[in-house]
């Protein structure tokens, strides 16, 4: 019997009327279907401070981190809808990986990355469609040992998801 996959989804994007959080929820809904187990996170709901290591060294790891490092050790994928600022990734979406990229007692270094494999999707009215912050994504993942697949959004994707209710 194959085993069901179990898939984080998440956007880098903590605006409410998210054009990557319809994304993510498209792709997700796709790999439902396709039998995955499926689980949606809202940064916006986990917000934490931008990462300090003197905050760190003094009170280890706020609990909106905890809570998205433990999601994410407790799936076997992620899908991630990345918005594109100036050419790369939000700063939400790097603090939140830099927070997870962080080990706590007991854990093995990178343990809610290595291995796991990623697709990532960009979405923005932009020319390019959010395609260069793809790039820095596939690097910041793959570096922490994450397999990356690209899935690529076009600007009549974005056009049709922006009429789309959340
Ligand atoms: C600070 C900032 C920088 C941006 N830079 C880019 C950019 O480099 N390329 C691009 O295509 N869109 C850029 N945009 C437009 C965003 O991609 C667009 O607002 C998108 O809808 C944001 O994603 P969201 O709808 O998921 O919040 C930028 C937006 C902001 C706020």
């Amino acid at each position: 019997m194959t085993e069901q996959a179990s898939v984080l989804c998440f956007a880098g994007s903590l605006r409410t009327d998210s054009l990557n959080k319809k994304l993510v929820k498209i792709a997700m809904a796709g790999a439902k279907e396709a039998g995955a187990r499926v689980t949606f996170v809202d940064l916006n709901e986990l917000p934490m401070p931008i990462y300090n290591g003197d905050d760190e060294t003094k009170s280890g790891l706020p609990e909106n981190a905890k809570k998205f490092k433990k999601l994410m050790k407790e799936h076997d994928a992620f899908l991630i809808a990345s918005p594109e600022y100036n050419s790369s990734v939000s700063a939400a979406l790097k603090n939140a990986i830099d927070w997870a990229s962080r080990p706590e007692p007991g854990e093995k270094p990178l343990e809610a990355f290595k291995g796991k494999v990623a697709g990532v999707m960009a979405c923005s009215p932009g020319a390019l469609g959010g395609l260069r912050g793809l790039v820095h994504l596939r690097a910041i993942l793959g570096n922490i040992g994450t397999i990356v697949v690209s899935i690529r959004c076009t600007r009549d994707v974005v056009r049709e998801i922006s009429f789309q209710k959340q």
